[in-house]
């Protein structure tokens, strides 16, 4: 596993959806422009049955998780399609203008073109490099995603926590991009259940510029000061201790391994921490288990200098009905 150069991973998933939504008895639907015939025809796709082995609160939860993706997924289609028709304008547009030009003037004004391009493209490449390089050196506040529980979930919940990863993987890519200073990211345990789920949700993962390590979290960070963040602990996470390792325990279990990565840290001897959104937001519903990549991007945002109440704010999905922050909290 190296630093080698590589398409970045999948997008990040929008935090709310910025449609309506449709009743129960009708099929989504998408205002696309007349113009875009193609496009209007676009659907979601078919929904799958949920698994019956579930109890219904969850299999209720698991249908609105499918459907918020068959919405988005059917949205990207109509996207794509938009984006596609308008390059096509815009050709037959300049083409057209170039068709009033002497031959002369024509070739120059291609070459402009194809040099522009060019330089873009060179541009982009290297802008990316520069990125990769800094999440590469990160070394302030490390942050070790701890895939020690692979054994323990079902496939379905491997795939789902393979897609954390990569969401995890984006937003630290995309902060980067944007100006926020990196985490210093790892992610070890990687064994052979994991691996082929990541290559399904992320084609390319092997050289994220991260630490991938198959090796476990003691073999990898034992030396160094860890602190195991768990909703379990009775302990909060005040300010984040540039020293620290913060390990957030991979796992994707729908509330079943309760408890699972305190026992782990007090058998390992490890600190333990939880995020203070009790003290900090009011929560309107959804469990205060936060997923892997919400974990990574609240510590992202916090070690750029953002309050906890804030960071919650901007990274916690609306589903969760953060509505407001407590008085006075920070
Ligand atoms: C879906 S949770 C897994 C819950 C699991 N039952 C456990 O025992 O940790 C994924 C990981 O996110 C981190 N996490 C989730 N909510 C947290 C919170 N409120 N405070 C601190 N860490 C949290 C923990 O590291 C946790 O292992």
């Amino acid at each position: 596993m190296g630093n080698a150069l590589s398409a970045f991973g999948h997008p990040w998933v929008p935090h709310q959806e910025d449609h309506p939504k449709p009743e129960a008895h009708e099929k989504p639907h998408f205002n696309v422009p007349d113009v875009f015939p193609g496009a209007a025809t676009a659907e979601p796709a078919p929904v799958q049955g949920t698994d019956k082995s579930l109890s219904k609160r969850a299999q209720k939860r698991q249908l609105k998780e499918e459907r918020f993706r068959a919405r988005k997924k059917a949205r990207r289609a109509v996207e794509k399609t938009i984006r596609k028709q308008r390059k096509k304008e815009r050709k037959s547009e300049r083409l057209e203008a170039l068709a009033h030009c002497d031959p002369e003037e024509r070739e120059r004004i291609l070459k402009e073109r194809i040099d522009i391009m060019r330089a873009g493209r060179v541009a982009e490449r290297a802008k990316r490099e520069h990125v990769r390089q800094l999440i590469a050196n990160a070394r302030k506040y490390a942050v070790c995603i701890d895939l020690g529980w692979n054994a323990q979930m079902t496939e379905k919940e491997r795939k789902s926590l393979a897609r954390q990863l990569t969401y995890s993987y984006s937003a630290l890519r995309k902060s980067v991009e944007e100006g926020l200073q990196p985490l210093a990211l790892s992610i070890v345990g990687l064994d052979g259940l994991m691996k082929p789920k990541l290559t399904s949700a992320a084609a390319g993962w092997e050289s994220w510029p991260v630490t991938l390590s198959e090796k476990s979290l003691q073999e990898v960070h034992g030396k160094r000061k860890l602190v195991y963040l768990t909703h379990d602990s009775e302990h909060i996470v005040e300010e984040l201790d540039e020293d620290c390792v913060y390990v957030i325990g991979g796992i994707v279990d729908r509330n079943r391994l309760k408890g699972a990565t305190a026992l782990k840290a007090r058998e390992m001897g490890i600190a333990t921490a939880r995020f203070n959104m009790d003290e900090i937001v009011q929560m309107e519903h959804g469990t205060r288990v936060l997923t892997v990549n919400h974990c990574v991007e609240i510590l992202l945002q916090v070690a750029n200098g953002m309050s906890w109440k804030d960071a919650y704010m901007k990274v916690l999905p609306e589903r969760k009905g953060l509505a407001s922050s407590i008085d006075g909290a920070t």
